[in-house]
């Protein structure tokens, strides 16, 4: 499809980490990628320098690279340092977190050691309902709650196993272990697509040698060398602006 004189039109939605504009082709959206961050469902807010530009780059790259191995998303073409163009979905309003390794809520929830090598892969399902903070539910609970079929669950979950085998070893390929990270998908044209982003907002990542955390978790607990965490995942992922 020629994407290369499509015109940005209303913004329809503006969420924490985007903006998204309708185009003038019906299935097409525009995602802008700002640098605004919050953390603990928008009590915590703050601005990462260039963050904006470094998870467009990294958002498309990962999408393509999945595309590589017959992942769906909804990436299109990258058109300008914040901007993708992206197919338009009708979100499914399911957040499928995949862990590795213990971190996060998983620790809080159930009292485990942060670093701990999970020994088969977890999938968790959330809902994404600002209002009630995204709570904790199972397969059953999307279905009663309207949110998907018990198949397409299934689906989503397979995906989300299949997305974590792929970048789990290709970020282990650059030195960083992905901990844990969260997707989520929608409907467009009869099938299921990965959307929204994948970077450093999204995934946890650790440098393999020394556990450093190089993603939002810097920001979220005031750990420092925030922006340097992004970039350097960018430099491993991409190379070093001066020859990207
Ligand atoms: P959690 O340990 O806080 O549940 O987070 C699991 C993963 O999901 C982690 O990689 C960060 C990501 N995540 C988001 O992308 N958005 C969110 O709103 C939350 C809470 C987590
Ligand atoms: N993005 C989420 C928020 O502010 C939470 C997080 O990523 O920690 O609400």
């Amino acid at each position: 499809m020629s994407t290369g004189t499509l015109r940005k039109n209303e913004l329809i939605y503006e969420g924490k980490a985007k903006k998204v504009f309708a185009t003038e082709h019906p299935d097409l959206i525009i995602q802008e990628f700002k640098d605004d961050a919050t953390a603990f469902n928008a009590q915590k807010k703050g601005q990462i320098r260039n963050k904006g530009v470094i998870n467009n780059e990294l958002s498309a790259h990962l999408f393509e690279y999945l595309e590589t191995f017959g992942v769906r998303t909804h990436f299109v073409e990258k058109i300008s340092e914040r901007e993708m163009i992206c197919k338009k979905l009708d979100i499914i309003r399911i957040e499928v977190v995949m862990r590795n390794v213990a971190a996060g809520s998983l620790v809080k929830r159930f009292g485990m050691r942060e670093g701990t090598e999970l020994p088969i892969p977890v999938a968790e399902l959330y809902y994404k309902n600002d209002a009630l903070g995204d709570p904790l539910m199972n397969d059953e609970h999307a279905v009663v709650l309207n949110l998907a079929t018990l198949e397409e669950v299934t689906l989503l979950k397979q995906t989300a196993w299949k997305i974590n085998a792929i970048l789990r070893e290709y970020f282990l390929s650059k030195g960083l272990k992905l901990v844990d990270f969260k997707l989520e998908f929608g409907r467009h044209d009869g099938l299921i697509l990965v959307g929204d982003e994948i970077s450093p907002d999204t995934c946890r990542l650790w440098d393999l040698e020394t556990n450093k955390k190089l993603d939002k978790d810097r920001f979220r607990f005031d750990l420092g060398d925030v922006e340097e965490a992004y970039l350097e995942v960018r430099n491993r992922l991409l190379g070093s602006p001066a020859n990207a």
